[in-house]
């Protein structure tokens, strides 16, 4: 029977007390993690959020009743225990901060009993994700989950001190919107009021915090959770939380100098971790062109090389003819990595293809100087050898090659170079490489919608000198738009925002908006500009991936208290989940296919 807690009020947390509280009472409340019987003796490891403490019931001490008592105690019942702090009689535990002491336990009682849980409140345990998901809420109670969440809390206040202190005021802005311009799909909310009308989730706060610097509020920021209806990752969650900022009268080196500082300030004090600053900038191109990513992992090399020119006239069709279709030919070199077998090479092939290659050429070099190759037939001993010059490449060194339009070059390679990396153990994981990618493309050619969309969105200030590629060449225009990169991991991104409405104008006509069509959209927004607007920029970091790179997480879902799983559902309450016909009713909605259920 679960007893009441009788006017006790907690003294400490179990790892508050130490050998400084030796002689003390103390009043401690917590689960039990574990029980021995030795005799007339009883041992209780109590856990709580801080840790582990011993509890010693003697019979001699408590008395017969309360040793009996106490035999009854199972793992993750919850008890409230007083007792006076002693030195440890038996061993010292080295690896316990309480390892020293122990509590002589003069009261129990027993505030709830529990269940035998399904998996052991353990570090490392070996229990499949799906279980340890329904049972988040025991998931949670284990230390090294328990320590993230901690963590993140941390981090919040961290990030929160930081932000005050430079001036900026924590201002909330609206779940139940409209549609906000980020790319991904909405998720619709629909109205009961105006039946067939839906609210959107925010995938960002981002027209708000632009209209919050129209009234006037010049630093802003908030901890907003984002809604996003897109395939799950594990650095993606359906919803997640962003630290999310704007600035009037600043531009792109302001917003950079101010994050700089404040990722300095968050690895300082959370981790102790010294930033040296200023970070280092990469223009996108740049990034394209040696990484073959717009977030490089700059932790290791294996750059792509570029050996368009030296291929250009060599006998092999599948390389000239991408450069014939303004295509491009480059390379990785995988340095020792000549004897590859050859169902690893195919593999690779295969990965390749994932990512939209039609092939993988490759070139090993043997240790007697001969080669292993897909297409060396294709070509002259000249043409290999100045491939090989190109690439700086030695015997017992492989290369790969892939020829297509840029955009899938850069893919494939950037992803074959991140897979060798982590294959070879390039990648020294105890490296923190923080780097901002600039000067992005304004546009970008979306295949699905067949047409050029905003890389970044909208509202995105497009660089000085290329505001003239706006009206007829508008894939050369760049933005003033940054990416914030943490070893391969795109933390954060922002821009400056167009506050000028002839440039906005040209901006929706670019995107193929009707001038009709982008106010239906975003009226609201340019009738806001039209009284009044201060230049503005900001940014916005994904905190789940900013804490998972900061614990060393695998995902996302290791920092979230309660995350959803592939399928974007809540496998601990089952969301999503089937309404009654009266709240769809309601709502003046109809199921084309009903469920069973
Ligand atoms: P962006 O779309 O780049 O910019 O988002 C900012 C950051 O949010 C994180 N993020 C995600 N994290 C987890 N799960 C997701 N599904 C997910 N999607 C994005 C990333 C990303 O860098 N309004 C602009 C910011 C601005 O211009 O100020 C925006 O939302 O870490
Ligand atoms: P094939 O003549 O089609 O058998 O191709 C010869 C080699 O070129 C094979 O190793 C293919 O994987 C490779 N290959 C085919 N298309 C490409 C491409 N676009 N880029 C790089 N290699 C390719």
């Amino acid at each position: 029977m679960a007893e009441s807690m009788r006017g006790l009020v907690r003294s400490h947390r179990c790892t508050e007390v130490s050998n400084k509280n030796i002689g003390e009472s103390v009043t401690l409340m917590g689960w039990v993690n574990r029980r021995r019987n030795l005799g007339s003796l009883i041992f209780v490891d109590l856990r709580d959020r801080s840790g582990l403490i011993q509890l010693l019931f003697d019979e001699n001490i408590i008395g017969k009743a309360g040793y009996e008592k106490a035999s009854t105690l199972r793992n993750e019942f919850v008890v409230a225990v007083k007792g006076v702090v002693e030195k440890r009689a038996g061993a010292v535990n080295e690896n316990l901060a309480t390892g020293d002491i122990e509590i002589q336990v003069k009261e129990l009682y027993i505030l709830s009993e529990a269940l035998t849980p399904p998996f052991p409140i353990e570090e490392d345990i070996q229990t499949k994700d799906e279980l340890r998901l329904k049972y988040r809420y025991l998931d949670l109670r284990r230390p090294d989950l328990q320590k993230n969440i901690i963590f993140r809390s941390k981090v919040a206040k961290s990030i929160r001190d930081f932000m005050y202190s430079e001036g900026f005021l924590e201002i909330e802005t609206p779940m139940l919107c409209k549609s906000t311009p980020e790319g991904a799909r909405d998720y619709l909310v629909p109205s009961r009021v105006h039946p067939g009308s839906f609210y959107a989730l925010p995938q960002s706060p981002q027209l708000f915090k632009q209209l919050l610097m129209c009234a006037g509020y010049d630093r802003y920021f908030q901890l907003a959770k984002c809604f996003r209806d897109e395939d799950l990752r594990a650095d993606r969650q359906p919803e997640f939380t962003q630290v999310d900022m704007e600035f009037s009268f600043a531009d792109q080196n302001v917003v950079m100098d101010l994050n700089e500082r404040l990722l300095q300030h968050i690895f300082k004090e959370c981790l102790d971790y010294d930033i040296q600053l200023p970070l280092q900038r990469m223009t996108w191109q740049e990034a394209m062109d040696r990484f073959g990513s717009d977030k490089p992992d700059t932790r290791f090399g294996m750059e792509l090389q570029d050996i368009t020119e030296v291929v250009r006239n060599c006998g092999f069709g599948v390389f000239t003819g991408a450069i014939e279709n303004g295509g491009s030919v480059r390379g990785i070199k995988a340095e020792g990595m000549a004897e590859m077998p050859r169902k690893k090479i195919d593999a690779l092939v295969e990965f390749a293809k994932g990512y939209g290659a039609k092939g993988l050429a490759y070139l090993g070099i043997n240790p007697d100087g001969t080669y292993k190759s897909s297409f060396a037939k294709f070509m002259t001993e000249e043409e290999l050898a100045a491939i090989v010059k190109a690439m700086g490449a030695q015997p017992g060194d492989m290369m790969f090659f892939v020829s297509d339009r840029d955009k899938i070059v850069y893919s494939v390679l950037g992803a074959l170079r991140l897979n060798l990396g982590e294959q070879m153990g390039l990648i020294d994981h105890d490296k923190l490489n923080f780097l901002w990618v600039v000067e992005f493309p304004l546009f970008e050619y979306s295949d699905e919608q067949e047409r050029w969309v905003a890389m970044h969105h909208p509202f995105t200030m497009p660089m000085d000198d290329d505001i003239v590629y706006l009206d007829s060449e508008p894939w050369k225009a760049r933005a003033k738009a940054y990416d914030i990169v943490l070893n391969g991991v795109e933390l954060g991104g922002g821009s400056e925002r167009i506050y000028n409405p002839e440039i906005q104008e040209k901006m929706f006509e670019a995107l193929g908006f009707t001038p009709e069509e982008a106010y239906e959209r975003f009226g609201f927004l340019m009738d806001a500009f039209k009284y009044g607007v201060p230049p503005h920029a900001g940014l916005a970091y994904g905190l789940d991936r900013l804490v998972m790179l900061m614990t060393k997480s695998e995902s996302i879902r290791d920092v979230i208290a309660f995350p959803k799983v592939k399928d974007a559902s809540c496998l601990m309450t089952g969301a999503p989940g089937y309404v009654d016909q009266k709240q769809l009713d309601e709502l003046g909605l109809e199921l084309e296919n009903p469920s069973e259920e």
